[in-house]
């Protein structure tokens, strides 16, 4: 896993966009995979305002697939992921509505949802870049505590904490639905980059955790350290509990220039 501490939020948004960025112009038809919920939207702002200025690459021949979805909202609510992504990213950049993907809601047909949006996966060719955030609790996607680091996609239960913490979406915690369909921890190892984004001093406990403790269901972020390819930018808040802070940040300034993240 390479940590990447960064002066501000806005350099970590800086360098996650250059890395989409970098995956689209080396395939244009690129499979990005992608996150809601606050940390991600300056990487999004970002790349909307290098497209919007002409310095972007083309984003005519990639697909999207999220990673998560609320269960039980109304088609189109505007708190589901699915209208998340459309406002906060693909439709500013252009992204055809049905080359971005998510699981299904739909009650009637949930018990294959699960199953179903795997086979999307696999039938795409799998994740080149997935942007990650962290729960407070640890959780990713929304594999709460708990999850089993092998999981596919499926239906969980949020925990209370989640629903607090998500109820700003929401107008309250008792608005936001108990149950979401998620991309499992074992599908989210199936991408081949890992991009995980941490900001802001209510990720710190669980970012330590998720970096420098042991590998575990009970911190679900922590299965980042099986990854082959995992990126961790983080802004200084979010760095407050790595004892190994100083240590990367070395490796990273020693890194060769033809070495991209
Ligand atoms: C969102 C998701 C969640 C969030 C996490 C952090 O698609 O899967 O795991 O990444 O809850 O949310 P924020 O960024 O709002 O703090």
């Amino acid at each position: 896993m390479e940590v990447v501490p960064l002066e501000s939020d806005t350099e970590v948004a800086t360098l996650a966009a250059d890395t989409i960025e970098a995956a689209v112009r080396t395939r244009p038809d690129a499979v990005l995979g992608l996150a809601t919920g606050s940390t991600p939207l300056l990487t999004y702002r970002e790349l909307i305002r290098r497209h919007h200025a002409g310095t972007g690459p083309s984003y005519a021949r990639v697909w999207c697939f999220t990673l998560d979805e609320y269960v039980g909202l109304p088609p189109g609510h505007p708190g589901s992921y699915r209208a998340t992504i459309a406002r906060e990213l693909t439709d500013p950049l252009g992204i055809p509505a049905e080359c971005v993907r998510g699981p299904d809601p739909t009650e009637a047909h949930l018990a294959s949802a699960g199953e179903r949006y795997e086979a999307e996966l696999k039938a795409a060719g799998g994740v080149e870049v997935q942007l990650l955030g962290i729960g407070s609790d640890g959780h990713l996607a929304f594999n709460e505590p708990g999850s089993s680091l092998g999981s596919l996609t499926r239906i969980k239960t949020l925990a209370e904490q989640t629903r607090q913490d998500n109820a700003r979406f929401f107008g309250s915690s008792d608005e936001v639905p108990r149950h979401v369909l998620t991309q499992g921890l074992g599908t989210i190892l199936r991408a081949r980059h890992l991009l995980l984004l941490a900001t802001g001093p209510g990720k710190a406990h669980a970012l330590a955790a998720a970096v420098e403790g042991p590998l575990s269901a009970t911190c679900p972020a922590s299965v980042l350290q099986l990854h082959p390819h995992a990126t961790v930018l983080v802004d200084p808040a979010a760095a407050q509990g790595l004892e190994r802070r100083a240590h990367y940040r070395e490796v990273y300034d020693a890194k060769p220039a033809w070495q991209g993240l």
